[in-house]
């Protein structure tokens, strides 16, 4: 958070301490207003609006463009056009500095400036798509005034976009307009906006995360220096990827709202108070609010997850609950086990085998592996599969496992019958031995089996066994990336 933002949120009697500190940076600010950095805004509503009075604050000079007369009146007065907290003090504070100016004129503000952030909006589509009609006009205007520049200019994208608009649609726009070309003539960046509403301004202060894809390096380092004194740990990524995070984060966002109203939805059945259970659900940060189990990989599965989730269904319907978020976890799954069938579909013909057999590494449980319903599925069709399982131990304790899976899914009754018989002594020879390696586990004795693979052994990795994706491995192949 910056010194103004710690400031203001300091009660009283700590701020004098900050005083000196808060002179300081406000004679930093003072000096970089004179080197005038100029960033015009396109679309000011509460992104843009937002944008425009806390990079003033941070000592830009800041042009505002919009199409609505209002909101120009409204920010060159020194207004808010929205209702946000803390936005007002500082479009007032900026306009009263002379840094914040609005416009409806586009090019004669990217003339005036060095970067555009634009933020107009994107919202849906009669048909569900999100409409780009307003970022395809602001990107011909900024073309044409990119025309008339002989000095670099970066193009922000601050929109929520499907992943290829910056490159596909904004440059492809301004390079049109303009005649001149992405990279020596203009950069692009997308810079996913992360506020809250109602929070703007302080999470503007303190970003949950900075974000920035570019075009190139000259682009990329223009707009981390423009968020320098928020964010020290600014985030590069491809612009797609950037991007995507922006839209990922939202879904992720809305299926925790949903997950957590269906919960309670259930719980309120049961009269159990579900702020109860949600206040302990979200205390266990290793396995519930963590990365764990958010990195794509295979299908879940195991004695625990598939069972629970058909349990707290089944729960559901008895109570007259409906529950359409945890009713779609298992179809899900099936689907994320149909996708790798499906791949190996081509390569009946050919020797298949399958490193890692149980649910997971580590374990020697084979309830509900989805390995075992992809090896159940090729078999069947007729394909000749090997496989090797450091944890398959063949014997009485295995035998058990092996009769519960015969019995439980008469689908797979055959593969048992035949597991032991295929099963080889160890990696390397699976490797050796097969045209077609399926990778289940992400363990180094299987990535340096696959790694040392003869030329031409197609790979389909279920797990990731690699965290850089092998660029120059014509035959390495994954399903969920
Ligand atoms: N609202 C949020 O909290 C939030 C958060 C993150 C991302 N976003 C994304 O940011 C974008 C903007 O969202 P918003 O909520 O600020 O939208 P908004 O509708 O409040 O504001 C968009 C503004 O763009 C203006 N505009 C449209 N076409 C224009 C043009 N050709 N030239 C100049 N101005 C033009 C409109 O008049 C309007 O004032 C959207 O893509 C949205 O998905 C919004």
């Amino acid at each position: 958070m910056n010194l103004r933002a710690e400031a203001l949120e300091k009660p009283e009697e700590e701020t004098d301490h900050t005083a000196s500190l808060l002179r300081l940076k406000e004679q930093q600010q003072e000096q970089r207003a004179e080197t005038k950095t100029a960033i015009s805004v396109v679309g000011l509503g509460y992104v843009g609006a937002v944008s425009m009075a806390c990079l003033s604050d941070l000592g830009f000079r800041m042009v505002g463009v919009d199409v609505s007369m209002d909101k120009i009146d409204a920010i060159r007065s020194g207004r808010s056009p929205i209702v946000e907290d803390r936005l007002e003090e500082l479009l007032e504070k900026g306009v009263a500095q002379g840094t914040i100016d609005a416009t409806h004129n586009l090019v004669a503000a990217v003339l005036e400036t060095d970067f555009t952030f634009l933020s107009v909006g994107t919202p849906t589509s009669e048909d569900g798509s999100c409409d780009l009609t307003y970022v395809r006009q602001a990107s011909r205007a900024m073309g044409q005034a990119i025309a008339m520049k002989d000095t670099y200019h970066v193009v922000v994208l601050r929109c929520s976009v499907p992943p290829g608009t910056t490159l596909d649609v904004v440059a492809v726009e301004i390079e049109k307009a303009s005649g001149k070309k992405l990279g020596p003539d203009f950069g692009v960046c997308f810079n996913p906006e992360f506020l809250r509403e109602g929070v703007a301004v302080a999470d503007f202060f303190a970003p949950p995360k900075t974000v920035v894809g570019a075009s190139d390096q000259r682009a990329a380092k223009a707009v981390s220096d423009v968020y320098n004194t928020i964010d020290e740990n600014v985030i590069f990524t491809s612009i797609q990827a950037a991007e995507m995070v922006k839209y990922v984060d939202n879904v992720w966002h809305a299926t925790k709202v949903s997950f957590g109203n269906e919960v309670g939805r259930l719980c309120k059945e049961l009269n159990i108070d579900s702020h109860d259970v949600m206040d302990i659900f979200v205390t266990d940060t290793k396995l519930n609010l963590s990365p764990y189990y958010l990195k794509p990989g295979f299908a879940f599965g195991g004695s625990c997850l598939p069972k629970e989730v058909r349990a707290v269904s089944h729960l559901g319907q008895d109570l007259g609950v409906t529950l359409p978020l945890i009713d779609s976890l298992i179809p899900s799954n099936r689907n994320h086990v149909q996708t790798a069938v499906d791949f190996l579909i081509p390569y009946l013909d050919a020797r298949i085998g399958f490193l890692g057999v149980t649910f997971k590494p580590g374990t020697d449980d084979l309830r509900e592996s989805p390995t075992l319903d992809v090896m159940a599925a090729v078999l069947e069709s007729g394909a000749e599969i090997s496989a090797y399982d450091p944890n398959l131990r063949f014997g009485p304790m295995l035998q058990g496992q092996i009769d519960y899976v015969r019995h439980a899914v008469p689908r797979q009754a055959d593969l048992m019958d035949k597991l032991e018989a295929i099963t080889v002594e160890d990696a390397q020879t699976l490797c050796d031995s097969v045209d077609i390696v399926v990778v289940s586990h992400a363990t180094p004795e299987f990535r340096e089996a696959v790694s040392k693979r003869k030329f031409g052994v197609q790979v389909l990795d279920l797990a990731r066994l690699y965290k850089e994706l092998p660029q120059d491995d014509l035959f390495y192949n994954g399903i969920a990336w």
